[in-house]
């Protein structure tokens, strides 16, 4: 199978060129541009993609790759930084542009051949630098070029070393994948052979593989990545899974009847319920504190889950729905340090808990993930399922979380939950949701004047859950959302809209 290895220079479009050659169906990685020769080796990549960066390659601590890489024989892409390290590696100059170039721009091409195969003329391109490549080594010649910059795109001319100033990665350079494809199977020779499928097949045999004739313990949350994790794993082995859910209390009306439904019911998993709500809600009584009330949770998770192992008997590994955005080294280029992100799992099981991990999920995207789990019969009502905190609805409960409490939140829950589906709204919204504020309004029902509790909508875009933009929900669907839950939630005569992104707030409200 043929693999691209990316080398990361902190670009923020890093993860986005890893997915359009994955949707081009070649394998690819993303490693620190500091990944030591011999390792880019042994990876065996069959192509190299040079990112993008904030950093200018004339800094005095720029970063840059060893130049060994040059003479390992593999075609070579680089974008906008990595085109300068390209230039730079080979005795051109680059320097700060007098005009920078953020947006749009319209690039000329000069040679519809190889890297621009079939797209003569006039392209839109998607532009993000300060530096422009003032002289081309000698060995280089061009292939497009802008109004401001001459040599957007150039290309070695005796060795397979390409360079493009623009974004070919993003949605915004409309041809940037046929440029991609061009570089992959043109130049580089790829095959397009990556797909779910194999990727099912080959993890099967990993799974086997590491695990032997071991036990595996999974924490299902009812969420897409421990539901596949553990689907995988099942596949694998079969009842040499166990899966435990676990339910708190704190769940969406009708989940844990769900997730036994299916899980248990339908794809035949080994399925241990435990209905832990009781001793939940016990220790969250009386307790208004964010941080405690999540610590509380955290830690009664553990509890719960620990004895439900210790009741397995013997157990080896425990899986879990890690995804590849957690894994990947983020690459800091204004200092020496490389941070790895951490990633908060189902619950925040200890490691000191002894179980070596099964990650099947390590390599893939939150989309590839979803096309694993549409391969391995998992329903699109769990497929496509909105993340959901886990400490559930205790987060969304502002103040003492009480079975009333509760009760009556997860009445409005349900409403926003079939009016954003009802809009067609729900695939595309990162999460809609309500929150249970502790105060009361005055309002008026009938001819009674009422004291009741108020409802907080929230809707919000996110890419990742790191940043988030508010919903501009259409009126009517406020309208109704707001109507159905003053009418049919009982105690709650207000609804109010929550119009903060994220920061300075958070999605959730505590
Ligand atoms: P915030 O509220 O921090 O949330 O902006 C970002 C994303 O993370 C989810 N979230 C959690 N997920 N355990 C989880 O598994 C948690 O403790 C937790 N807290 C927040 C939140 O729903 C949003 O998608």
């Amino acid at each position: 199978m043929d693999r691209v290895l990316i080398l990361d220079f902190g670009g923020q479009y890093t993860q986005l060129i890893a997915r359009r050659v994955r949707e081009l169906r070649v394998y690819s990685e993303i490693h620190p541009f500091h990944m030591p020769l011999a390792e880019i080796q042994a990876f065996r990549p069959t192509a190299l993609i040079l990112s993008g960066s904030p950093a200018s390659i004339y800094q005095p601590n720029a970063p840059k790759p060893e130049r060994a890489i040059l003479d390992l024989g593999l075609p070579i892409l680089g974008i906008c930084y990595g085109l300068c390290v390209l230039a730079d590696f080979s005795g051109g100059e680059v320097s700060r542009a007098t005009q920078r170039e953020f947006g749009p721009a319209d690039l000329l091409v000069d040679r519809a051949e190889d890297l621009f195969r079939g797209l003569a003329g006039d392209l839109k391109v998607w532009m993000s630098h300060g530096d422009k490549v003032d002289k081309l080594p000698a060995t280089f010649q061009v292939l497009a070029h802008t109004h401001n910059s001459p040599y957007a795109a150039f290309r070695h001319k005796d060795r397979p070393f390409y360079g493009v100033q623009f974004h070919p990665e993003v949605v915004h350079t409309p041809q940037g994948k046929e440029i991609l494809a061009n570089f992959l199977f043109r130049i580089a020779g790829c095959e397009p052979t990556w797909d779910m499928k194999s990727f099912v097949a080959v993890s099967v045999e990993r799974i086997r593989e590491q695990v032997g004739d071991g036990k595996v313990i999974c924490a299902l949350s009812g969420g897409v990545d421990s539901s596949v994790a553990a689907l995988l794993v099942h596949r694998a082995i079969g009842d040499r899974l166990t899966c435990v859910f676990v339910d708190n209390g704190l769940l969406r009306m009708n989940e844990a009847a769900q997730v036994v439904d299916t899980f248990g019911s339908h794809l035949g998993l080994n399925l241990v319920f435990v209905d832990a709500s009781q001793r939940f809600l016990a220790k969250l009584a009386g307790v208004t504190d964010p941080e405690q009330k999540r610590k509380i949770i955290g830690a009664e998770f553990i509890a719960v889950f620990e004895e439900e192992a210790r009741r397995l008997g013997k157990i080896d590994f425990l899986a879990q729905g890690t995804l590849y955005p957690d894994v990947i080294e983020s690459v800091s280029v204004k200092g020496p340090s490389v941070t790895i992100k951490t990633h908060h799992n189902v619950g925040g099981l200890p490691e000191q808990m002894g179980f070596r991990l099964v990650e099947p999920l390590r390599e893939l995207f939150k989309d590839e993930v979803r096309e694993v789990g549409r391969e391995l019969g998992l329903p699109d009502t769990i497929l496509w399922r909105q993340p959901f905190p886990g400490p559930g609805l205790a987060v969304r409960i502002l103040g003492e979380v009480t079975r009333e409490r509760l009760d009556l939140l997860r009445k409005a829950d349900v409403i926003v939950e079939e009016e954003i589906r009802k809009a067609g709204l729900y695939q595309e919204i990162w999460q809609a949701f309500a929150v249970l504020l502790p105060i009361r309004t005055v309002g008026v029902m009938g001819d009674e004047r009422t004291y009741e509790h108020v409802i907080a909508l929230r809707a919000v875009h996110s890419q990742d859950g790191m940043t988030a933009d508010w919903v501009r929900l259409p009126y009517e669907v406020l309208a109704r959302l707001s109507s159905r839950i003053a009418n049919e939630v009982k105690g709650v005569n207000r609804v109010v809209y929550d119009v903060s992104s994220k920061p300075p707030s958070t999605i959730e409200w505590e």
